[in-house]
């Protein structure tokens, strides 16, 4: 295990919360590690909100591939953990191998992150043994959201419970070293948090989790349009960059822009 892996496991004999944020490009990812998070995903979320797509399911291996070259440029402290789309892992896992190897051998990420699937503590054993570090993914698995009803909470029913349990158990089993636990009750959060040696990371999960997640577009105000009822926003960005974007066109229809501080002479 890497010493940064190592570092976010610890963190949980520790009671030290686990502080993980997506990020999609160079110049957001350079904010997100300066600023001390300790994971970055980049997220296949990539899909809605940097590529309007309708689902993440949407999002290929080309694309995902180059974000995750631009956020490991960028950043210098934090664990990089990348999605596997998808096309990588699904309908057919055969290819999940060489996918995940791109993103850590070619993209120099340090672990990818796959979504539950019925084959998925397969997938993850294929990968440990060959040195790639995973992070499992249980609850809502967006990638799948048609097969359990939509976007909506999950494991509300006690058997519905029961089996998201048994899928986080079957991904730490399978040597995953982290779990995320997406849109549940908190008191199955706390239940999953509880069972695992390895730590939970909970978007929509409660706050009995090992750490927590955003996806960093909905924490900062940029997401148009609703957003989930976990996520909590923490700036209005897209106010802000409005009201400079509008700032700038009046000033150059006005002729104000660019003024002599802005301009060369011979
Ligand atoms: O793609 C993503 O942003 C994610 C987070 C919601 C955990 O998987």
């Amino acid at each position: 295990m890497s010493p940064l892996i190592q570092n976010i496991v610890l963190k949980k004999s520790k009671a030290e919360k686990i502080v993980m944020l997506t990020a999609y490009d160079y110049a957001m990812a350079a904010i997100l590690d300066r600023s001390g998070v300790d994971i970055i995903l980049v997220g296949d979320s990539l899909a809605n909100v940097v590529l309007g797509l309708a689902t993440t399911k949407e999002v290929g291996m080309d694309a995902m591939f180059s974000h995750a070259r631009a956020v490991r440029a960028a950043v210098k402290n934090a664990l990089v953990v990348v999605d596997m789309p998808f096309v990588s892992v699904q309908p057919d896992s055969s290819r999940a191998l060489f996918h995940a190897k791109r993103f850590t051998e070619e993209a120099g990420c340090d672990a990818v992150k796959v979504e539950w699937f019925d084959k998925c503590p397969d997938v993850v054993r294929s990968l440990l043994a060959a040195g790639v570090p995973v992070m499992g993914h249980v609850g809502l698995t967006p990638q799948t959201a048609e097969k359990l009803g939509g976007v909506k909470v999950q494991g509300k029913a006690p058997d519905e419970a029961q089996k998201i349990i048994e899928q986080a158990k079957a991904l730490a089993d399978a040597g995953c070293f982290s779990v995320v636990i997406e849109c549940v009750p908190e008191d199955l959060g706390r239940k999953i948090t509880q069972e695992l040696k390895v730590p939970t990371i909970g978007i929509g999960a409660g706050k009995h989790c090992d750490g927590q997640v955003l996806v960093l577009y909905d924490m900062l105000g940029l997401t148009s349009g609703k957003v989930p009822k976990f996520v909590k926003k923490y700036a209005e960005v897209s106010t802000l960059m409005t009201t400079a974007v509008q700032a700038y066109a009046r000033e150059v229809r006005q002729g104000q822009f660019p003024d002599e501080s802005q301009s060369f002479h011979s």
